[in-house]
């Protein structure tokens, strides 16, 4: 939209079905202040509403992602405050979406910085990108994911290492560990991320927000209640023509026509 003051919002690709959010506050390394988080929950809501779009793309200019939420806007909140606002409850936005939402993490990805992009569904990650939980440091803790998303990624002890001591870690260690998927030289990061992007864009709307749905229980719920959902959601696809298309293709030797229905 034109009024907004923290990120850009782009087209990008062939069919310009990938919608780019960029993070552009680059003189504060893209800190995420209220104001910032409120456009990045409203373009999503736009991106999520436009049936052009297929994939969305989350990144940062300059050198950072994100290096967290904004110190300065939080220095003098108190308890108080931060409790009847429901301070950061309107950070999840990307963590509901229905539409694949990949994080090219171009730099730091530190503090809520790194929250967001854990709430993406794929992190690819520049080779100069850091991630961290810095919280500690301030004499605070993570507060948006931080000790819950990235404890189910890499596990305890990492977890615990990177929370109570609030170290960084390369994008290697975060490509061995699990929390990205794949590491890129710098200038290629974005044509990647794009090219991720519009090959899940190219497949059936339906189907992948189905898949989507049903990955995502993994993080919510036990083993055997994940299990039922997804056989039910899979039984579900026996419903869409996209099901039905997908399969006749493959028989019939030709490239399906998805209708996202
Ligand atoms: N909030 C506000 N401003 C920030 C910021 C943040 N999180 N991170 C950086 N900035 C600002 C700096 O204050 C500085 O501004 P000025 O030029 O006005 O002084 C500018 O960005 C550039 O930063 P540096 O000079 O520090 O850059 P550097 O290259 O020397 O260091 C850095 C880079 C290591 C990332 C360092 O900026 C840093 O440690 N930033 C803070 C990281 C952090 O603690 N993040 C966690 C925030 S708390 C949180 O996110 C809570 C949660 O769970 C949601």
């Amino acid at each position: 939209g034109p009024n907004l003051q923290y990120i850009t919002v782009e087209k990008k690709g062939e069919q310009q079905n990938i919608g780019l959010i960029t993070l552009n506050r680059p003189k504060a390394l893209n800190a995420l202040c209220n104001a910032l988080m409120k456009e990045v929950s409203e373009t999503m809501d736009d991106l999520e509403a436009d049936d052009s779009i297929g994939a969305i793309i989350l990144t940062g200019s300059g050198k950072a992602f994100a290096a967290g939420a904004d110190i300065k806007e939080m220095k003098d909140q108190n308890f108080a405050h931060v409790f009847r606002s429901n301070f950061l409850a309107h950070w999840d936005r990307i963590a509901y979406a229905c539409k694949p939402v990949i994080a090219a993490v171009n730099g730091y990805a530190l503090g809520g910085g790194c929250e967001l992009a854990m709430m993406c569904d794929i992190i690819y990650a520049s080779e100069t990108a850091k991630f961290g939980q810095p919280e500690i440091i301030l004499g605070t803790i993570p507060g948006a994911g931080g000790t819950q998303r990235l404890t189910r990624i890499v596990g305890k002890s990492k977890a615990m290492e990177m929370v109570l001591t609030g170290m960084q870690i390369t994008a290697e260690e975060a490509e061995k560990w699990g929390l990205v998927s794949k590491v890129i030289p710098p200038d290629q990061l974005l044509p990647e991320a794009i090219k991720l992007g519009e090959k899940i864009a190219s497949l059936s709307k339906l189907s992948v927000a189905m898949a989507k749905e049903a990955v995502g229980h993994a993080y919510e719920t036990t083993l055997q209640e994940g299990l039922k959902i997804e056989k039910r959601m899979f039984h579900s696809t026996f419903a869409t023509d996209d099901r039905r298309e997908g399969m006749t293709a493959f028989v019939d030797k030709r490239a399906p026509k998805f209708t996202d229905s």
